[in-house]
């Protein structure tokens, strides 16, 4: 006996295997993309690669991290310190958010930059267009606001500050600049006229 077209349309419906078949191959479509973008990670995890483009000022970003390791030179800005850490932080490291999410956005930052390269169509020293966000860091230093004494106080205010002040709160790297060399390597690289505008700031809307 021959199926009605109902039968048939059922049939259809039920044919699970295939259809989860068809959904599984749309969902490995991006992960085929970020497949081909992982030789661009590789490249981006290497800091002599950021060098080959960028010229002065910031190839010195990269020449400091290489002195450093030498010991010719003390380390003088939060980028280097970094870099010399036992297992040592990378420029992309500080220059990604979180997790593969970061990552693909940082890598999408870099076509756009190779584009722009490769075109000969771009600011030298290039600008930062896309400030450094707290993730970035706080996915290493997610305890930064843990101790609730004074001393730290500045760090366990600053969500409330940036909640309620939005944009106008300091970010992470108001205070915490990371390739300047005017800050006290004994105080964390801090420069103390950045970070008492920064304190100020914050006194001003939160302190009473
Ligand atoms: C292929 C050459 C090239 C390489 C390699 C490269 N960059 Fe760039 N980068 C550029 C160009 C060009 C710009 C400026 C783009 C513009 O302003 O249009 C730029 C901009 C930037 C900016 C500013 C981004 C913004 O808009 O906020 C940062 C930060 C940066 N690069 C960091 C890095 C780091 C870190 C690396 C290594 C992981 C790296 N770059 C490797 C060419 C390159
Ligand atoms: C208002 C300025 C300011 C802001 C904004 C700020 N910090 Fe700090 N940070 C400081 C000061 C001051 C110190 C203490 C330096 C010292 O006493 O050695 C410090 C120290 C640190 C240290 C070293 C702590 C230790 O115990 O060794 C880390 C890590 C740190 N900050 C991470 C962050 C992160 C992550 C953010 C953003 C979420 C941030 N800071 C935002 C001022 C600031
Ligand atoms: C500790 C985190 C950190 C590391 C490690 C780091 N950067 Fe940065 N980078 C920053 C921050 C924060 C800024 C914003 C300007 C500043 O604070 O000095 C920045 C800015 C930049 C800019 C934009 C130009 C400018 O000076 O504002 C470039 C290009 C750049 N970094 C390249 C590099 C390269 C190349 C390396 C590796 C040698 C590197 N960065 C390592 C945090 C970092
Ligand atoms: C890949 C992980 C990683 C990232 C990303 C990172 N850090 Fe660190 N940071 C470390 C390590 C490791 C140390 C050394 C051990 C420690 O003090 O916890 C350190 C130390 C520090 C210190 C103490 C410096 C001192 O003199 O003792 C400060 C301040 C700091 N980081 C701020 C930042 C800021 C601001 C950012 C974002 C721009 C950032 N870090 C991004 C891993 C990271
Ligand atoms: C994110 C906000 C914020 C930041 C940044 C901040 N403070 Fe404060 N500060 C406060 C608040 C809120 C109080 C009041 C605390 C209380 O009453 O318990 C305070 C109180 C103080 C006091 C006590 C003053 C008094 O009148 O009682 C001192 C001293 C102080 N802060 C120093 C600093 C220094 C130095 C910095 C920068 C390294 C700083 N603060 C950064 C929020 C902040």
């Amino acid at each position: 006996m021959s199926k009605s077209p109902q039968q048939k349309v059922a049939a259809r419906r039920k044919r699970g295997p295939l259809s989860l078949l068809l959904i599984g191959l749309i969902a490995v479509i991006p992960l085929l993309t970020v497949g081909s973008a992982a030789y661009g990670a590789h490249l981006e995890n290497n800091d002599t690669f950021c060098a080959s483009c960028h010229t002065e000022p910031e190839s010195t970003y990269v020449e400091r991290v290489q002195t450093a390791a030498t010991a010719s030179e003390p380390v003088r800005d939060l980028a280097v310190f970094h870099a010399g850490q036992h297992q040592p932080v990378t420029c992309i490291e500080c220059h990604s958010g979180a997790g593969i999410g970061g990552r693909i956005d940082a890598l999408v930052l870099g076509a756009r930059d190779l584009v722009a390269y490769a075109r000969g169509n771009y600011p030298q020293p290039s600008p930062l267009t896309h400030p450094i966000a707290d993730v970035n860091c706080v996915k290493c230093h997610e305890d930064y606001a843990r101790n609730r004494s004074f001393d730290n106080h500045f760090h366990f205010f600053l969500p409330r500050w940036q909640q309620f002040a939005g944009d106008k709160a300091a970010a992470c790297v108001d205070c915490h600049a990371a390739h300047k060399q005017d800050g006290l390597p004994g105080v964390a690289f801090l420069n103390e006229q950045r970070t008492v505008a920064q304190c100020n700031a914050c006194h001003r809307v939160m302190g009473d």
